[in-house]
Order: C-alpha cells, then sequence, then structure tokens
C-alpha cells in the first residue's frame, strides 16, 4: 500500500483547531484513496520560543528532511515578533527546502460571498504564481550609524537568472495545463534595476511558449485590476514581494480568507514541500472553536496532488465544494454559525 510520511506543524492559535481537522479529512480520503499516511507532530510554535528562545530545534531542517511532505497550521501570536516566527521557522523551512514556488488559487465557489458586487461563481479561477526564495525577502543589508543623526539603513533585494526563470516557467508549465495565459507582476517604471531585469526574462521565457498570451502589469494597478477585472486572470507570476501582497489579495476577492489554501512547493521534489493555509493564526478567535477549517483542509487536497493522489484531491475538493453550496454547517466567517467541528463534520459526510 501506498504509504506517505507527514511531518505536522499545527503552529499557533487556531493552528492547534484547524490541523487536527485537516488531519481527519485527509484520513478520510486516504482510507477512500487505498494510502496510508503517517503523521510525525512537531510543537514548534511561538509557545515554544517563548519557553526554549527558538522555534524550532537548532537541528530542526534535519528533522524533517526525510519527510513526503510537511503539513503547517500557522505560526505567530501575540508577544512574540512576528519576524521571530517568520525567519525562526518559516522562511529556514522554504529555503533550506528550496521550496521556490508559493503556490495560491483563487477560485470563487458556489455559496461563497464575494466582496466584489455581481461575480458568480467560476467566474474568477486563477492561481498566483510566487517566488518563494529570493527577491526582495533577503538578509542582506543593515544599520550604519546607529543612534546617530546619520543612522542608515539598507535592505538588499536579490534577483538571479535562475531564480526568475524557474519560477516563470513553473507559472507557463501551469499556464499549459489551464488557458495558456501568463501575467506577469512588474514595477520596471520605479525599480531600476530588479524589475527591468524581470521584465527581460519574462520576455525570454515567454518566447519558450509559443501560442501563450502574455501580458504585464505594474503593481500598483494589477491590484486595481485584482479588484475591478478578476476574470481577466489566468496565472499570475510575481517576486517573492508583489506575489506575497498578490496572494492575500486574490483569496479576499473571493470570500473569506478562513478558505484559502497554499502550497510551497519544491517541484523537483528533492525536499520536502509545505502545505499551509493563508490564513495566519488569528490570535481573536484561537481556543474558541470557531475557526474555519476549509483552508487547511484545502491545503491538504493540494498537498496530496504534489504527492500524486490526484483521485484523493479532486474528492475533498469536491466535497468542500459541495458543502459550501449547500451553505449549511458554515462558520461565523461565511456567515454560519457551525463550529470549526460541525464544518469538518459536513465536509467528512459529503466525502461519502
Ligand atoms: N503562514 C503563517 O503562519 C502566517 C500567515 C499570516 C499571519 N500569520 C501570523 O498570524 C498572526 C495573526 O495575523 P493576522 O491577524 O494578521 O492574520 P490572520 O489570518 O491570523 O487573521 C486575520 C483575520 O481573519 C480571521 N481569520 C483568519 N483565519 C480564519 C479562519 N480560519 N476562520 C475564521 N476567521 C479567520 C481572524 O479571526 C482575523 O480577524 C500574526 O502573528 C501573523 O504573523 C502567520
Amino acid at each position: 500500500m501506498r504509504n506517505y510520511k507527514i511531518a505536522v506543524i499545527p503552529g499557533d492559535g487556531i493552528g492547534n483547531e484547524v490541523v487536527p481537522a485537516g488531519q481527519r479529512v485527509l484520513e478520510a480520503a486516504a482510507r477512500r484513496g487505498g494510502f496510508t499516511l503517517d503523521w510525525a507532530h512537531f510543537d514548534w510554535s511561538c509557545e515554544r520560543f517563548a519557553k526554549t528562545g527558538a522555534m524550532m530545534p537548532a537541528d530542526g531542517i534535519d528533522q524533517l528532511r526525510p519527510f513526503d511532505a510537511i503539513y503547517l497550521g500557522a505560526v505567530g501570536f501575540p508577544g512574540v515578533p512576528d519576524h521571530i516566527s517568520l525567519w525562526g521557522l518559516l522562511i529556514p523551512i522554504r529555503r533550506s527546502f528550496d521550496q521556490y514556488i508559493n503556490l495560491r488559487p483563487v477560485k470563487l465557489l458556489k455559496g461563497v460571498d464575494s466582496p466584489l458586487k455581481g461575480r458568480e461563481p467560476g467566474s474568477i479561477d486563477f492561481y498566483v504564481v510566487r517566488e518563494n526564495v529570493e527577491g526582495e525577502y533577503s538578509s542582506i543589508g543593515g544599520r550604519i550609524n546607529v543612534g546617530t543623526e546619520g543612522e542608515s539603513v539598507l535592505q538588499q533585494s536579490v534577483f538571479t537568472k535562475i531564480g526568475c526563470d524557474r519560477v516563470m516557467r513553473y507559472a507557463f508549465e501551469l499556464a499549459a495545463t489551464r488557458k495558456k495565459h501568463v501575467t506577469s507582476a512588474t514595477k520596471s517604471n520605479g525599480i531600476i534595476h530588479s524589475m527591468p531585469y524581470w521584465d527581460e526574462r519574462f520576455a525570454a521565457i515567454s518566447a519558450e511558449y509559443p501560442g501563450f498570451k502574455t501580458d504585464q502589469f505594474h503593481i500598483d494597478i494589477l491590484t486595481a485590476h485584482f479588484v475591478r477585472n478578476p476574470d481577466w486572470f489566468d496565472v499570475v507570476v510575481g517576486s517573492n514581494l508583489f506575489g506575497d501582497i498578490l496572494s492575500d489579495l486574490g483569496p479576499a476577492v473571493v470570500g473569506s480568507i478562513g478558505i484559502a489554501p497554499g502550497g510551497n512547493i519544491n517541484p523537483e521534489r528533492i525536499y520536502p514541500s509545505m502545505f499551509e493555509p493563508v490564513h495566519g493564526s488569528a490570535p481573536d478567535i484561537a481556543g474558541k472553536g470557531i475557526a474555519n477549517p476549509i483552508g487547511q483542509i484545502w491545503s491538504g487536497a493540494m498537498m496530496l496532488h504534489h504527492l500524486g493522489e490526484e483521485a484523493a484531491a479532486l474528492e475533498i475538493e469536491a466535497a468542500i465544494e459541495a458543502v459550501l453550496a449547500s451553505r449549511d454547517s458554515l462558520t461565523r466567517d461565511l456567515g454560519g454559525t457551525a463550529s470549526t467541528t460541525e464544518l469538518t463534520g459536513a465536509i467528512l459526510g459529503a466525502l461519502g
């Protein structure tokens, strides 16, 4: 029987509520699909940081390396600065495992109200592909003359040919399975070194894919188009910073942030990829049992897709769509009154 070893990091806040919900649904899908999932639990979190001074042990990356995938909730909690949880856990995992793709589907589903007026289910359906390991999120830089009038800070961006080309090729390969349309997010009018280079690489990679529609927009007007014309897009590719912004804005225009999934992917499968919802640890609702588990469950479906369990992934997605469309058992963020457990139960029921 096919077996997958999954490292589970629930993290903080609602991560501890939605991750077990996701595991229940994945277990059910695995039983139906004739494969097994072996879960290993890691308590790496801001809580651990508060006790030990580290988000994860010094050999944390080595501990994760043998797994087939990582299933993450969310990290971050009041009292621990967000750069600690990001640079102490998420970024080391993304970079050590060369998870250079951050992939987020943006799909308006039946039963979910978009904050945009007059949008029909199915009319918004695209992917944001974010470069996930270089670009603007670099640790190169520093401060000088600290505490004086001359205090200065420098923050460098890093754009490599390999880094640009591989994320763009991934976007084109994804578009090849869809409408063959790739949009690039740029800002080459204002950022005069890295962004013209990004455009140059986009033109070069576009030339490898004849027959594809391509376009590019500056990030400022692109965010406006996400709101005004979200039906224009099929696959949108952006640098680490621009992709980060777009991959939150996209899910926001199709309804609750609580349903949006994401994957940090090493396409060559040399290292484990990591799947996590778009939302954070939501300290404002943590412990109340009302968090929407769909983002976590859908991230699990993306994980199964990555592991090659396509049928099980599609079954979970269909169950999510059926429960949303029925509008029974929805959590408060979607206008219902159900608890995390009740919504999870409805998805399990829809799985059959
Ligand atoms: N990848 C991650 O681990 C990740 C991502 C984003 C934020 N964070 C961290 O999470 C903490 C809180 O961040 P934030 O408040 O900006 O973002 P958040 O996503 O945690 O919450 C934003 C709002 O959305 C609501 N919400 C989020 N997920 C929900 C769900 N599943 N069901 C119902 N409502 C939901 C919250 O209640 C809150 O009102 C911070 O420490 C931040 O750094 C972590």
